[in-house]
């Protein structure tokens, strides 16, 4: 392994690269990347960069949206059948009907989309973000796209607004039943449960925080608590536990595995740096209208 690590490092310097990873890949990847990271973040990396290579360490959505922002540099993905299949679970042509059906309203879509839903979106938002961003939007009617559970979780917390919700959902995530957090609590009574919004919302309502993977990152290290419950992807435990080694982390579900972010291993990310694949471009028309909504969430998110 020792020497994987090395010839990676070496051809990340030759390369003049940058290894983004997302939270939910396997231990050694998220080691030697630059920044690990949740969608937002990873987005922000992204932009800020100033690699001529960004290797991404995640599922498909992520590099294509890397590449939107970064247009002048090479985006690669060094798994290329690792998708999302929740971002397939709306096309473009399903959100035009939709926009057709109810015309004044705004589009926001979740950052795990297409780049032609994208292009087709108002305003992309991530789960860190998405309240702030709804919150900000003056209209008070709204498409949301892909994910009906984040949806139905942004519609619970402003009664105010209509939130027409598509039927999208993570199959990961909906392995994370109420009763597995019931009995968690029960045989853990003073942890502290944190729970990722695309979660159903049974699991929602029976959680102390509704939070992105970083957030969750970043309230474990900043709390007095010493126990928690985490309902999300179970790659995030490799951090949480790296990162507070006195605390206890007990996932909510072992079924939460995603299998397309555990597609990426060691020697496809030496391989995507010595090869220079899979290289991740969108056709230009999509990138710049999708571009736009992706600007939009970064207006929304620091206003
Ligand atoms: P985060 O942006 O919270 O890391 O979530 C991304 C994702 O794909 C969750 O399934
Ligand atoms: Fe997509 Fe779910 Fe995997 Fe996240 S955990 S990448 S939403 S399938």
């Amino acid at each position: 392994m020792m020497e994987l690590i090395d010839k990676i490092n070496k051809l990340k310097k030759e390369r003049n690269a940058i290894i983004l990873a997302h939270t939910y890949q396997v231990g050694d990847i998220q080691d030697i990347a630059d920044f690990v990271g949740d969608s937002y973040g990873l987005s922000k990396k992204a932009a800020d960069s100033d690699a001529d290579v960004i290797v991404f360490c995640g599922v498909h959505f992520m590099a294509e949206t890397a590449s939107i922002i970064a247009e002048d540099k090479t985006v690669l993905l060094p798994e290329i059948d690792a998708g999302c299949p929740m971002a397939d679970m709306i096309d473009a042509d399903k959100l035009r009907k939709m926009k057709e059906v109810d015309s004044d309203a705004i589009v926001v879509s979740y950052i795990n989309s297409t780049a032609e839903v994208k292009a087709e979106t108002d305003v992309i938002c991530t789960s860190s973000n998405v309240l702030k961003i709804v919150g900000n939007l003056k209209t008070n009617k709204i498409i949301f796209a892909p994910d009906k559970y984040m949806g139905s979780y942004v519609a619970a917390h402003y009664p105010e607004k209509e939130i027409i919700l598509a039927d999208g959902y993570c199959h990961v995530h909906v392995t994370i039943l109420p009763e597995d957090i019931l009995s968690l609590k029960e045989a853990h009574p003073s942890a502290v449960v944190l729970t990722h919004p695309e979660c159903q919302g049974e699991v929602v309502k029976l959680s102390d925080h509704i939070l992105s993977t970083s957030q969750m990152l970043d309230f474990a290290r900043e709390s007095d608590a010493q126990e928690f419950i985490i309902a999300t992807e179970n790659g995030i435990l490799y951090l949480l536990n790296k990162q507070n080694p006195q605390k206890k982390f007990y996932h909510a579900s072992k079924y939460a595995v995603c299998p397309n972010m555990k597609k990426t291993t060691m020697e496809k990310l030496y391989w995507a740096l010595e090869d220079m694949k899979y290289k991740i471009k969108v056709d230009k028309d999509i990138a710049v209208k999708a571009k736009r909504a992706i600007d939009n969430m970064f207006f929304y998110t620091e206003k």
